[in-house]
């Protein structure tokens, strides 16, 4: 159908659709939404800033395009990296699924991480059915996973809706594998990785990557851990700094390491040209500070908890937009709580966004849950100093 007969169509469906006298302000107001944002991405904005839903019916194309599911908070394993002393062992109910049908049904990507290991969820394989059965988009499904319960059964399931699966390993030998990943085996993880990959379909095997989460205690193993993902057949590598979570752990940021880690990446750089291995990782003394960014989660990602509780992104610290179990989806996404959040960033983790400073910027290697604490102060004051004396020194 072309541009201006889905325009005449649409017209002729409000004409119908609306009582007389309505649908010509109905119809006005379109065409100054228009006028005010070109494109369609600026319209969606637009609307998405308004309470658009008050007449109960909610356009398909408003709808976040990746939804992020929590499946359960449980984990078989206890990283070094991971704080979980504080998290609440849940597993989602699965009826309550029904309620975020719409956002799963309209979602360009399901996110099926969470602050758990969701392969762990007794009903995994009924949720990816669920899914499918409302959505069957190739490359829908994104799940970060620490790799020890995947199978070629999985990957058999998975075929054709990968979207990106994310290996968290942070190691490359058996010695730091089992001391970075208590309770993990690191043969045991490899042999489940081993067998996934070969019961994928060649060209999902691309949308495998291995990540590593850097610290003062591993980074030196990024060059070996490249040359691992070569040779388990994996052709792209993320490396994410240690984002601090307990005052103590300063000591183990990246930010104690600065030149050195820099080496290191370079080095990185330079092995995966040569392996052919895509290889992704920010570095000191490179980045400047933006001023016009503009994050565009509010519009795009909605994280859904265990419990229902919803919030922006994964930076955001304690705030929560509302719960989508308890108050229906379209209430939450639709609402004040997100509406307010798109017209202006407000919350205190906005400022200080670990994706978006630069990466000299120690608020880059802190969560923001422990920037939320009053003993931050003294550690940003502390490396704040660090930075400028080493950007002098340069
Ligand atoms: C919380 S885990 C949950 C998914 C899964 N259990 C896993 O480990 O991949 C999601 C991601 O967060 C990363 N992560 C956990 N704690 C972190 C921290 N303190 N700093 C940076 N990344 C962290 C993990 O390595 C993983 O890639
Ligand atoms: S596997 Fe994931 S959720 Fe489990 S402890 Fe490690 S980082 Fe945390
Ligand atoms: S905390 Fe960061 S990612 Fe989350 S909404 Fe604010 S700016 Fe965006």
């Amino acid at each position: 159908m072309s541009a201006g007969s889905w325009k005449e169509s649409a017209k002729s469906f409000l004409r119908r659709a609306l009582p007389p006298g309505i649908h010509d302000p109905v119809l006005a107001s379109a065409r100054s939404i228009r006028d005010l944002a070109g494109s369609k991405a600026e319209r969606r904005k637009l609307l998405l800033r308004h309470p658009v839903c008050l007449l109960g019916y909610s356009p398909r194309g408003l709808y976040p395009k990746v939804l992020s599911l929590c499946l359960t908070t449980r984990c078989n394993l206890r990283c070094f990296i991971c704080r979980r002393e504080n998290v609440k062992v849940q597993d989602l109910r699965f009826e309550k699924l029904f309620k975020v049908r719409n956002a799963i049904r309209h979602a360009s990507t399901i996110d099926l991480t969470g602050w758990g290991e969701s392969l762990l969820y007794p009903q995994f394989e009924d949720v990816l059915a669920y899914i499918f059965s409302l959505n069957a988009r190739d490359d829908l499904i994104q799940i970060t996973s620490n790799g020890t319960l995947l199978s070629g059964r999985l990957a058999a399931l998975l075929a054709g809706h990968l979207g990106r699966m994310t290996l968290s390993l942070n190691a490359a030998k058996e010695e730091t594998y089992n001391r970075e990943m208590r309770h993990g085996d690191f043969g045991k993880t490899m042999r489940s990785v081993r067998d996934f990959l070969s019961g994928l379909p060649e060209a999902d095997r691309k949308k495998v990557l291995f990540h590593f989460v850097a610290h003062t205690g591993n980074f030196r193993e990024i060059p070996d851990f490249i040359r691992l993902a070569r040779d388990t057949g994996v052709f792209s590598v993320t490396v994410g700094q240690y984002l601090v979570d307990i005052a103590e752990h300063h000591r183990y940021s990246l930010l104690n390491a600065r030149e050195e880690y820099n080496a290191v990446i370079r080095d990185g750089e330079a092995l995966g040209r040569e392996l052919g291995v895509a290889f992704f990782a920010r570095r000191f003394f490179t980045e400047k500070a933006s001023s016009g960014f503009e994050c565009v989660d509010p519009y795009d990602v909605c994280f859904v908890e265990v419990d229902g509780q919803v919030g922006p992104c994964c930076f955001c610290g304690s705030y929560r937009i509302g719960n989508v179990f308890d108050s229906g989806f379209e209430s939450v996404w639709f609402g004040e709580g997100y509406r307010k959040l798109r017209k202006r960033r407000y919350l205190p983790a906005c400022r200080n966004c670990s994706p978006f400073i630069p990466f000299d910027d120690p608020g880059a290697h802190f969560t923001a849950y422990l920037k939320e604490k009053e003993e931050f102060c003294e550690i940003h004051d502390m490396y704040g100093e660090i930075t400028r004396s080493a950007k002098e020194a340069k």
